[in-house]
């Protein structure tokens, strides 16, 4: 399928999705975020890929939402538009395959939501990261007010959240907001690598470990810890536990087959 605004392209078993609207730094408008939604349906409907990149075309990943559509809106289209966004990034956080954000530069508002919806973010030394909302006098609406101080802590959220400023990859990469910082021709071979790598794994239990993480970080600890069991008794009825005990017991590499 084709699309107006994200280029997909599936090699090796990893999808790289390219958010293509660089003439607005990848502003997230309605149109996009729909799009972005079916390339999700597509990826999840073709069986052969392992992990999932997401990145931006040009010096953006993405700019945030769409000013430009946003600035009209009434209170319940504001709502609307905020449930779209949220449902979209919700789904990254619940696909069943790991969602890899390429952070290649701006990670602004929406565009720092939806990297915060990914399971891993690597970032370019030229990238930013910010919440900038309140300038705009709107606050984070695709969930960055929730998943923000999940990962930086109550604090720094808070602090990101309320000044508006804007911090370089060095900074996200020690508050932890980021996992690792590459030059910027290095990006796309880093996140590749460890999308290949994670894709040797048996899949079923990265599914179930992605599961397990992020259910577990939005409940107590012992319900997250029952879930963990329960998934873990479920990696038992699968050909490919059966098959990475088997490969170490006889001394010879898994080859697992994804069931
Ligand atoms: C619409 C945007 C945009 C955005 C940039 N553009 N960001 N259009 N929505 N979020 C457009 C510009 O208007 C401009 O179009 C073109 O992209 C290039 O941007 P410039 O500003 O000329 O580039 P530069 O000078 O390099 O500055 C880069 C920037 C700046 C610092 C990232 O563009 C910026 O501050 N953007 C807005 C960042 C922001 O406030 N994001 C949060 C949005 S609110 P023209 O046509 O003039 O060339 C949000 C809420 C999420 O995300 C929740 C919603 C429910």
């Amino acid at each position: 399928m084709a699309f107006e605004n994200f280029v997909v392209v599936v090699e090796e078993r990893i999808a790289l999705v390219t958010i293509n609207r660089p003439q607005a730094l990848n502003a997230l408008s309605r149109a996009v975020l729909e799009e972005l939604d079916e390339a999700l349906d597509q990826i999840e409907s073709s069986s052969g890929v392992d992990a999932v990149i997401l990145t931006g075309e040009g010096k953006a990943f993405v700019a945030g939402a769409d000013i430009a559509e946003m600035r009209g809106m009434s209170a319940e289209e504001g709502r609307a538009f905020g449930v779209l966004g949220s449902r979209v990034f919700r789904r990254i956080e619940r696909f069943r395959i790991p969602v890899i954000a390429a952070v290649n530069g701006f990670a602004l508002g929406g565009g720092c939501e939806l990297a915060m919806a990914c399971d891993i973010r690597i970032a370019s030394d030229k990238a930013k990261f910010g919440q900038p909302e309140v300038g705009l006098g709107i606050i984070p609406g695709f969930s960055g007010t929730q998943r923000l101080p999940r990962i930086v802590g109550a604090s720094k959220a808070k602090e990101l959240i309320f000044t508006g400023d804007m911090i370089k990859a060095d900074e996200a990469l020690a508050i932890g907001l980021v996992s690792k910082v590459v030059p910027p021709e290095e990006l796309l071979p880093a996140c590749r690598a460890l999308a290949a790598k994670i894709g040797k794994n048996a899949s079923g239990a990265v599914a179930y470990a992605k599961a397990a993480v992020n259910r577990g970080l939005e409940t107590d600890i012992e319900t997250g810890m029952e879930l963990e069991q329960n998934l873990f008794g479920l990696c038992f009825a699968s050909a490919d536990q059966k098959e990475g005990m088997g490969a170490f017991i006889e001394k010879r590499p898994a080859s697992f087959v994804g069931k």
